[in-house]
C-alpha cells in the first residue's frame, strides 16, 4: 500500500516503514549492511529510505559506485551533506567550506607530500612510536595479558601518524594537551550532529573550544617552525607552508591548521577501525599471524633487523592483511551526495529527483560472492594469484585514469574493491595507510603472539553507532610476548 501511495512512477521503490519521519533511520543506523542485503533481495539495487526525514536513494553495486562516485559536479555534492559535521571540527576554508576547485587544490598539495622519499623517512618513526608504546605501556607489562585492543590501537594510529605526517613537535604534544582535545573534537562527528551541530549543546561548545585551541597551537608551530627557518623537514606541514594556490596565493596558516585537523581526523578513525580489526582478526588465526612472522625471518633475515620502507615490498602477506581486513572491515559503509539536478539511472526508468539524497555502499560489493568466492571467510592468502579463491575481478578497471586536480585516479569506479573510494573524493591516503598499517601490523607481529581469550576462532560483531564502523567493544584479546625475557 505504502509504495502504491507514496512511489512515483519514475522513482525508486521506497523501503516500508511505519513512521514518517524515523523511516527506517533505526534498522538502517544498527546494521547498514544487513539492511542493504534485506532491501537489495526485496527490491534490487536501487531503492529509497527515509533516513531522518530525508529521502536516502541507496544504488548498490558497482554500477552504483559508478553513478554516484563518479557523478558529474553538476549532478552531485559532498559538501552539501557533509559541512554542517565538518567544518565546525576542521575549522574554515578547508574542505567541505569552499568550493570543489579549491578541496582539489588541496589534495593535491597534500598528495604531493605523500611521496616514496616522504614514506623512507615515515617507517623508523612509525616503528619507533609502536615499540616504545609497547615498551612504556603499563597494559603490556610482563609477559602475557588481556586487553580491549581498541583503546590500545587508537592511541598507536595518532601517535604514528601525527609524529610521521606533523612532525615530532607536534606529536610530542599528543601526551600533553592534544589528546584531550582530538577527543573533544571527535564528539563533533557523531552522527546526532546532522541535525543538532548548531546546538549551543555541552559537547558542542567543548568541540568549539578544541577547534580553536588545536588551531592555535598548530598556527603557533608554523610560525616557529618558519622562524627557525626549517628547510628539510619531509611532513605534510612542511609541504603546506610551501605551497601557493593556483592564483598565486600563498596557503594561509589558518588553512594549514584547519587542513592538519582534517587530515589527522580523516585518517584516524579509519586506519584505527582498521588496525582494530587486524589485531581482533589475528587473535582468531593465531595461525596467520605465526605465518606474519615466519615471513619476516625468511625475508629480511632471521635477525629481524630494523624495518625500512623497502621492507615492506617483501611481505606479501603483511600487505595482503591490510587488504583482506578492508575488504570485509571498510570503515566508511556509507558514502552520501546531495543531488543537484535531476538524475536518470541508466538502463531503468528511474529518475532520481533534487530532494533526493544518494548514497553508496561500495562495501557491499566486497563481499558479494559473484566477485569473493566465499565473501565472508577473511583469508589474506585469497589475495595470492593461485589461490583457490582469488578475487574474480577482471575487466573491472580498463587502466583509464583521470585527474580531478589532485593527480591521477583511476576513471571507473566499477572495480568490486574500493574501500578508499573513487572519482573526485577518492582517498589520498590510502598509500599513507598502507604504509602506516603495514608497519604496525609487522612490528606487532615481532613482539607478539595473539589469541582469544578462549582459544576460539570467534569474531567480535560490528559497532556502527558513529560515522565510522569499528569492533564493538570490549574486544578482548589475550597477547604473549615473544621474547619472553623482555619487560
Ligand atoms: C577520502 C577511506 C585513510 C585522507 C576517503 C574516502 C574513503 C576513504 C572511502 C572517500 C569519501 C567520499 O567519497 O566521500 C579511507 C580508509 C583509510 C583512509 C579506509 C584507512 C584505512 C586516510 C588517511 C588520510 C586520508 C590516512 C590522510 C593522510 C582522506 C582525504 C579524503 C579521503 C583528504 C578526501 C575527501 C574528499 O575529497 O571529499 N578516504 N581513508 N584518508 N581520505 Fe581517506
Amino acid at each position: 500500500l505504502q509504495q502504491f501511495l507514496f512511489q512515483k512512477p519514475n522513482e525508486p521503490p521506497i523501503v516500508f516503514h511505519f513512521f514518517p519521519i524515523i523511516g527506517s533511520t533505526i534498522t538502517y543506523g544498527m546494521d547498514p549492511p544487513r539492511f542493504f542485503k534485506e532491501n537489495r533481495e526485496k527490491h534490487g539495487d536501487c531503492f529509497t529510505f527515509i533516513l531522518l526525514g530525508k529521502k536516502t536513494t541507496v544504488y548498490l553495486g558497482t554500477q552504483g559506485n559508478e553513478f554516484i562516485l563518479n557523478g558529474k559536479i553538476k549532478d552531485v555534492c559532498a559538501e552539501d551533506i557533509y559541512t554542517v559535521l565538518t567544518t565546525p571540527v576542521f575549522g574554515k576554508d578547508v574542505v567541505y567550506d569552499c568550493p570543489n576547485s579549491k578541496l582539489m587544490e588541496q589534495k593535491k598539495f597534500m598528495k604531493i607530500a605523500l611521496t616514496t622519499e616522504a614514506f623512507r623517512s615515515y617507517v623508523p618513526k612509525i616503528s619507533g612510536e609502536v615499540t616504545s608504546y609497547f615498551k612504556r605501556t603499563a597494559d603490556f607489562k610482563g609477559k602475557s595479558g588481556t586487553v580491549n585492543i581498541c583503546p590500545k590501537m587508537a592511541q598507536i594510529t595518532i601517535f604514528t601518524a601525527s609524529h610521521a605526517l606533523q612532525g615530532k613537535e607536534i606529536r610530542d604534544k599528543f601526551d600533553e594537551t592534544l589528546a584531550d582535545l582530538y577527543h573533544d573534537l571527535d564528539m563533533g562527528f557523531s552522527p546526532i550532529n546532522f541535525s543538532l551541530h548548531w546546538a549551543p549543546l555541552p559537547w558542542n561548545n567543548r568541540r568549539d573550544h578544541a577547534q580553536r585551541t588545536v588551531a592555535k597551537i598548530y598556527m603557533d608551530t608554523i610560525k616557529s617552525r618558519r622562524a627557525r627557518g626549517e628547510s628539510d623537514a619531509q611532513d605534510i606541514m612542511y609541504h603546506l607552508m610551501n605551497s601557493e594556490y593556483k592564483n598565486g596565493v600563498k596557503v594561509p596558516d589558518h588553512e594549514i591548521a584547519h587542513m592538519m585537523i582534517a587530515l589527522l581526523m580523516a585518517g584516524q578513525h579509519s586506519s584505527s577501525s582498521t588496525s582494530s580489526w587486524i589485531m581482533v582478526r589475528l587473535a582468531s588465526r593465531p595461525d596467520i599471524m605465526e605465518e606474519l612472522y615466519q615471513e619476516q625471518v625468511r625475508n629480511l633475515g632471521a635477525d629481524l633487523p630494523p624495518l625500512q620502507y623497502e621492507d615492506l615490498a617483501k611481505l606479501p602477506l603483511n600487505q595482503a592483511i591490510i587488504k583482506e581486513t578492508l575488504r570485509l572491515h571498510a570503515p566508511i559503509h556509507s558514502i552520501m551526495r546531495a543531488v543537484k539536478s535531476p538524475m536518470p539511472v541508466p538502463g531503468t526508468k528511474f529518475v532520481i529527483p533534487t530532494n533526493h539524497v544518494l548514497l553508496a555502499a561500495p562495501g557491499v560489493a566486497s563481499v558479494d560472492p559473484q566477485y569473493f568466492p566465499n565473501p565472508e571467510l577473511w583469508e589474506p592468502h585469497r589475495w595470492e594469484a593461485d589461490s583457490p579463491i582469488a578475487p574474480v575481478m577482471s575487466g573491472e578497471d580498463d587502466g583509464e585514469v583521470i585527474d580531478y586536480g589532485y593527480g591521477l585516479v583511476s576513471k571507473g569506479a566499477k572495480s568490486p574493491y574500493l574501500p578508499f573510494g573513487a572519482g573526485r573524493h577518492r582517498c589520498i591516503g590510502e598509500q599513507f595507510a598502507n604504509v602506516q598499517l603495514q608497519t604496525i601490523v609487522a612490528e606487532v607481529v615481532r613482539l607478539f603472539k595473539f589469541r582469544n581469550v578462549d582459544g576460539s576462532d570467534k569474531v567480535i560483531g560490528t559497532d556502527y553507532a558513529s560515522l565510522f564502523s569499528r569492533p564493538l567493544e570490549p574486544a578482548m584479546v589475550y597477547w604473549e610476548r615473544r621474547d619472553q625475557e623482555s619487560n
